[in-house]
């Protein structure tokens, strides 16, 4: 186990730039799963997370090849139509593969992906899909196994528009007989980044971006290259860090589209953000107002940045308050900011955050990838060194995250705890 140990900083200023996108490059590897032919996936970050992915390939059939940031990805065979345990119990975002085994072989046998840090993340919407394209859906001895001799194209209405389930149902649609639509589909760009590299080995996919997705089956695909879209996420980490400083900071590789909720209450703040091509430069004082957030689906509020967001409300003026609406239990960085002295209360769905407060440096656990990101922002505007635990939650989704902002001139060391 490692744990980062910080050092606040008065004053950022200079350029991070924003690597590809892990919630994006992860369905992407899984849809190499579709195809014999060789893929090329570029602008990937070397996360913990990819490389789970990478072994859950390997066992499948896939030969893999790292050049740089670039993976090739080559599946002439599958070699076994089941991801093993080990990998899955790791990281929830293995059940990706679900959809393109099924289409490719018509049988998938994953392990359930069980619990996680943020809530019980069940995966009905992806089984009703699954069922409606014909597919039958065991389970048993802790895996669900899903068959089909045929899938058959089908309208699929998703009661909540789960990211994981349109990724999945997408995918398995591609093969299927026919034309599937998934209504109250997820909007988030990650899918349409997917949906455009299915469409590159030939899949018929439109109205990616919408509520409505519709897919129409073929029977071949080919092998392409694509570029990772770039980290909303990781992105909007930086825009929030920086705001919370007095501050000049260029963020590079940002697609400013992706982030209008978070740059739009960063503004309410009164933070300057401005957009220069594809970077997005922040100039703060560091004196920041209250704001309220509620998370919501794509092209809400995300919230994954819920976390580090509320880090930056514990020192605005006034009191601010965040609904969030997409998880059950995301609130597990509230008592590691209280540690630090910040006065947040959680009310059901909600925590109410009263501002003003000079944090403290202390012990802290990173306890998921988001709510860890939110203990780094912490750590820089508190008063003295702060050690923060199980870091390897971070490691999960910020590639270089320690090389990155010592570029800014922040102080943070890896020590084996
Ligand atoms: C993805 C992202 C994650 C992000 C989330 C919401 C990846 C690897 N992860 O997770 O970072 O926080 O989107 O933007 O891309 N749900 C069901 N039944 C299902 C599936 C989901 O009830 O079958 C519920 C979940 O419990 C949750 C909500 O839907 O409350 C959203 O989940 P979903 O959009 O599926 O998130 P993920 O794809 O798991």
């Amino acid at each position: 186990m490692s744990k980062f140990v910080v050092q606040p900083i008065d004053r950022l200023e200079g350029e991070i730039s924003v690597s590809g996108a892990k919630n994006a490059v992860l369905p992407l590897m899984a849809a190499v799963l579709l195809t014999d032919k060789p893929c090329v996936i570029h602008n990937v970050p070397n996360l913990k997370d990819v490389n789970v992915m990478i072994e859950i390939l390997k066992v499948i059939g896939a030969k893999v090849e790292i050049k740089g940031n670039s993976l090739s990805i080559h599946v002439p065979e599958i070699m076994s139509n089941e991801a093993p345990y080990q990998y899955v119990s790791q990281m929830r975002s293995s059940f990706d593969v679900m959809g393109p085994l099924l289409a490719r072989t018509g049988v998938a046998r994953v392990p359930m992906p069980g619990g996680c840090a943020i809530g019980e993340r069940p995966i009905d919407l992806h089984i009703k899909g699954f069922k409606a394209l014909g597919a039958e859906v065991e389970f048993g001895h802790g895996f669900v196994e899903a068959r089909a001799k045929k899938l058959v194209g089908a309208n699929i209405y998703l009661d909540f528009p789960s990211v994981g389930a349109t990724k999945n149902i997408m995918m398995a649609a591609t093969m299927a007989e026919g034309v599937t639509i998934i209504e109250n589909a997820a909007r988030e760009p990650e899918i349409t980044d997917l949906a455009n590299f299915l469409r590159k080995i030939g899949a018929k996919i439109t109205g990616v971006g919408t509520d409505t997705i519709k897919v129409t089956g073929v029977s071949e695909f080919s092998g392409t290259e694509h570029i990772t879209m770039s980290d909303r996420i990781e992105a909007g980490t930086f825009l929030i860090m920086s705001a919370m400083h007095n501050s000049n900071v260029l963020v590079k590789n940002v697609v400013e589209s992706h982030l209008k909720p978070v740059i739009a209450k960063l503004r309410e703040c009164g933070v300057q953000v401005e957009t220069e091509g594809d970077d997005v430069r922040v100039i703060s004082s560091g004196k920041l107002k209250a704001v309220d957030i509620t998370t919501l689906p794509y092209p809400g509020f995300p919230t994954d940045l819920q976390a580090p967001f509320m880090s930056l409300l514990t020192i605005a003026e006034g009191q601010s308050v965040i609904m969030e609406t997409v998880f059950e239990n995301r609130f597990t960085h509230v008592p590691e900011l209280n540690r630090m002295g910040a006065n947040i209360k959680i009310e059901g769905h909600s925590a109410v955050i009263k501002g003003s407060t000079k944090l403290q440096g202390a012990d802290v656990r990173a306890t998921d990838l988001r709510a860890g990101a939110a203990m780094v922002l912490a750590a820089l505007v508190a008063d003295c060194e702060t050690s923060i635990h199980d870091i390897y939650h971070i490691d999960r989704g910020y590639y270089n995250l320690e090389e990155k902002l010592k570029g800014l001139g922040v102080e943070i060391k890896r020590i084996q705890d």
